[in-house]
């Protein structure tokens, strides 16, 4: 069987060239990495559940009218996706206080914040994801004044959908991380959300017990990371129903 040519391999996720021109397939790696990989193991299930994951939420936005880089999923681990231009930004929206905020400004974790409070963060590993101003994104070109105002508009309606999902079974959306592509139709260029959405880039919190359901359960040593993602899979009714061994993809339809 041909090999398939490695584009890029990332701390939770590798790409692969796709079948077609413009498309990539994200393997999804059972790596769990924190604190820009000064922690990390293999967490055995991570990538099959995050790929599921992803999938649902990616499905739900397209459902509502906000685009995405998702195509479909191929498999148990992988999933097709549009190519796009990733822009260099973490883009963070935050209901609640919690890790970073709460560190920064002083506010106790769990302190409900008086609106969505959006972020940005200068994608760069070696300098740890500094938090940057939208003044720094102008004055280094990493996005125009209208890539803002779209990604603004994006975050807040990702805001709302994953907020409103993840309240309807129980789980409070306290903040999340994503990323935004550039993709090219003929002579247009429009905005997407690209990446994953997963547990590992929100934090979510049972909210009758409190109960941490996201990557701080690894981060913060505080049990089972599969067990808690597993948790939320199975809340949202999306439970894989054979997990494969790991690094073994399982065809499904
Ligand atoms: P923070 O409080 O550590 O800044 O994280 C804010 C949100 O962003 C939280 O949901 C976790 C997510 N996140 C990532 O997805 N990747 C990262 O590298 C970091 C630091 C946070």
């Amino acid at each position: 069987m041909a090999r398939r040519k490695k584009i890029y391999e990332g701390k939770a996720k590798t790409l692969f060239e796709g079948p077609e021109p413009g498309t990539i397939v994200q393997y999804f790696k059972d790596d769990a990495t924190a604190f820009n990989a000064e922690k990390r193991d293999v967490i055995e299930g991570k990538g099959v559940l995050n790929n599921i994951l992803s999938e649902f939420f990616m499905q739900g936005l397209g459902q509502i009218g906000v685009p995405t880089h998702f195509l479909k999923r191929l498999n148990m681990r992988e999933q097709l996706v549009r190519s796009c231009e990733i822009i260099p930004l973490e883009v963070i929206v935050r209901n609640y206080a919690a890790g970073s905020i709460s560190k920064r400004l002083g506010i106790d974790e769990g302190t409900q914040l008086p609106r969505p409070i959006v972020e940005y963060c200068y994608k760069d590993d070696a300098l740890g994801d500094p938090l940057v101003t939208e003044e720094h994104i102008a004055a280094f070109g990493w996005a125009s004044q209208q890539d803002m105002d779209d990604i603004l508009s994006l975050a807040l309606r990702v805001n709302d959908f994953l907020s409103g999902v993840m309240l309807a079974v129980g789980i409070r959306l306290v903040d999340f991380k994503i990323e935004i592509g550039r993709v090219y139709d003929g002579d247009f260029q429009r905005l997407v959300v690209a990446d994953e959405i997963s547990p590992d880039s929100c934090r979510l919190w049972d909210i009758e017990t409190g109960r941490k359901l996201d990557k701080d359960v690894f981060r913060r040593d505080l049990g089972s990371l599969t067990d808690a993602y597993t948790e939320v899979a199975r809340r949202l009714g999306v439970m894989p129903n054979n997990p494969p061994a790991p690094g073994k993809p399982t065809l499904v339809n």
